[in-house]
């Protein structure tokens, strides 16, 4: 156990001269006693806050308790807003500032007198953000996930986030759907604090957390609003002091195996795509390269059993939550994890998965009885995406996995917004649609524009999925054959760039290829005659974010930022 003088806190508040003498009377200033803060842990407690955070509006009243079980555990807890990184407002897409709060979170740990953190974020991009921050810092650190929703509610049906408003808005465009019907889904599909409740990003970031080992057990499926949401936010207080005198930093949490682990949990539970980018972006920090094709074995070889919205049938997070969470789901797992890691609770996750069980078996099923027989996410390669691309097979319509068809390109949102509108385009369910300039430096910040608009004209034909293909991101809570994340992106030069409308593309999701059939020659030609677009920054955080942020298959971090920068050229890779 750690000596009071060797807390990281005692190097502010400890030494008899003027600096610290002005820190201590800067505390005093506070109404804060010697009593209060020496010889302490101070804990940092980081709320990403903010009145656009629809997701975190119990944040305040949280952070109170947090505050409580430091304060009981021996610890002197402060409060510390983060950047918020809401996913409803934040334009043009909140991805753009998720390494800002990535940033943010490294250098206020760094600055002040700190010697553990308690991390409060749930909405997407807040969970890697802080995590991926807290881990370079490299204090102790516990993540306290917002946890979800309730379920939506209209009319006697479940609303699901996303999901349903996606699908109500096509049946709305098709023309079934009244005013008033509409207005009712918009009341009711977001009725309480928390975050998105189907298995989106924030759902699944907040899983990806605790397999890694970083919350306490069973954090990540608690509903926002259930007192025992309450009662862990107190937990997290009181276990973080313990792991400051224990000195349980993330390195000894974060380790190769837990990264795994978190992959194979995501898999399990039919994952955000976006928990690719993340988690690779995560596990980089900690110095452990986890690549795309680790990620594709691992889904080619974990069934996915959490029937939770979009990928499964019926059920929300709050059903998954009665049913045993997450801590259940691990357990009818528990053979495919490393379970001698070490976690936040200074056990093991075996540990922690003790006791552990299923209460409902339709919602988190047993491996006898998956909803998909493969894991979630599976990687392509081809001429189209040398570096790879990313499709959610269980989220799209079977007869699309392998596919050839004529490519619709567009090469900006408006341009291909207008098109789908048209009610005489000249298109067919086999049409490929395309969308270009959507990545990390095109998007800019790889906006969640994968999962393109079934074109009006196809709507009302009956048609609701088609194979669309993108540079971009799509939201986790979204569904249909959306081919997404393709590496290299169009804006630098990816073989994307290259393609024409009426080109053939084929898809073959068996042999995890992805190809446009134009010969080699014709392509060299293109690629002569093709100019890079302007830059889209001359100043501020664009500006850097356009020279540092690394492609999809990389994890969008910036370089700077990964573990292994600055190494000398010949030493080891990460
Ligand atoms: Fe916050 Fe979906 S908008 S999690
Ligand atoms: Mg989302």
């Amino acid at each position: 156990m750690k000596d009071p003088k060797d807390l990281r806190s005692a190097r502010w508040f400890a030494p008899d001269d003027l600096r610290s003498f002005g820190h201590r009377s800067r505390m005093m200033q506070l109404g804060y006693s010697e009593e209060d803060f020496r010889d302490k842990p101070v804990i940092g407690v980081l709320s990403t806050w903010s009145e656009l955070n629809t997701c975190h509006s119990h944040f305040p009243e949280r952070v109170k308790d947090v505050k409580r079980g430091v304060a009981q555990a021996g610890g002197f807890a402060v409060e510390m807003p983060a950047l918020s990184v809401d996913e409803s407002f934040t334009k043009p897409t909140s991805m753009l500032y998720r390494n800002m709060l990535a940033m943010e979170t490294e250098e206020m740990i760094r600055s002040h007198p700190l010697d553990g953190v308690v991390l409060m974020g749930g909405c997407d991009k807040t969970t890697p953000g802080l995590v991926m921050g807290a881990i370079s810092a490299g204090v102790p650190m516990i993540y306290l996930p917002a946890g979800p929703m309730l379920r939506g509610n209209f009319a006697g049906k479940v609303l699901g986030s996303g999901s349903d408003a996606w699908k109500y808005w096509d049946e709305r465009r098709a023309g079934n759907i009244s005013d008033e019907e509409w207005l009712g889904v918009q009341g009711g599909i977001a009725r309480s604090a928390g975050t998105c409740m189907t298995m989106g990003t924030a759902a699944t970031m907040m899983g990806i957390a605790e397999a890694m080992g970083l919350t306490l057990p069973g954090a990540s499926s608690i509903p926002a609003v259930d007192s025992n949401h309450v009662r862990m936010a107190a937990d997290c207080g009181r276990r973080i002091v313990g792991m400051v005198w224990d000195d349980l930093t993330p390195d000894r949490i974060v380790t190769d195996a837990a990264c795994r682990n978190a992959a194979t949990v995501a898999m399990a539970t039919g994952c955000s795509t976006n928990a690719v980018v993340h988690i690779i972006a995560m596990a980089r920090r900690a110095g452990v390269r986890l690549t795309l094709d680790d990620l594709d074995a691992l889904g080619r070889t974990t069934p996915l059993i959490a029937n939770v919205r979009p990928s499964g049938e019926g059920y929300l997070m709050e059903d998954f939550y009665y049913a045993g969470g997450l801590r259940a789901l691990m357990m009818q797992i528990s053979e495919r994890l490393d379970t001698s890691v070490m976690t936040v609770t200074g056990k093991t996750l075996a540990d922690n998965l003790e006791g552990a069980e299923v209460y409902n078996d339709d919602v988190i099923r047993p491996l006898s009885n998956p909803v998909y027989h493969e894991g979630s996410l599976a990687v392509l390669r081809g001429n189209l995406c040398p570096d790879g691309a990313i499709i959610k097979p269980a989220a799209c319509n079977p007869k699309y996995y392998v596919h050839e068809g004529p490519a619709l390109v567009f090469d900006s949102y408006p341009e291909m917004k207008a098109a789908v509108d048209d009610e005489d385009l000249d298109i067919t369910p086999d049409h490929v649609m395309v969308l270009r300039n959507a990545g990390p430096l095109g998007g800019p910040g790889m906006p969640e524009w994968g999962m393109l608009p079934i074109p009006k004209a196809l709507l009302k034909q009956g048609h609701r999925d088609m194979l669309r293909i993108s540079d971009a991101r799509m939201s986790g809570t979204s569904y249909g054959a959306c081919v997404l994340h393709v590496a290299p992106e169009s804006y630098v030069g990816g073989p994307l760039a290259l393609l024409k409308t009426g080109d053939t593309v084929r898809l073959d999701l068996p042999n995890r290829r992805l190809d446009m059939l134009v010969d080699a020659a014709e392509l060299e030609t293109r690629r002569a005659a093709w100019k890079q677009p302007e830059p889209r920054f001359e100043r501020g955080w664009g500006w850097m974010y356009s020279r540092h942020v690394t492609q999809a298959d990389q994890g969008c971090d910036f370089d700077f930022l990964q573990s292994d920068f600055g190494r000398m050229p010949g030493e080891p890779d990460i």
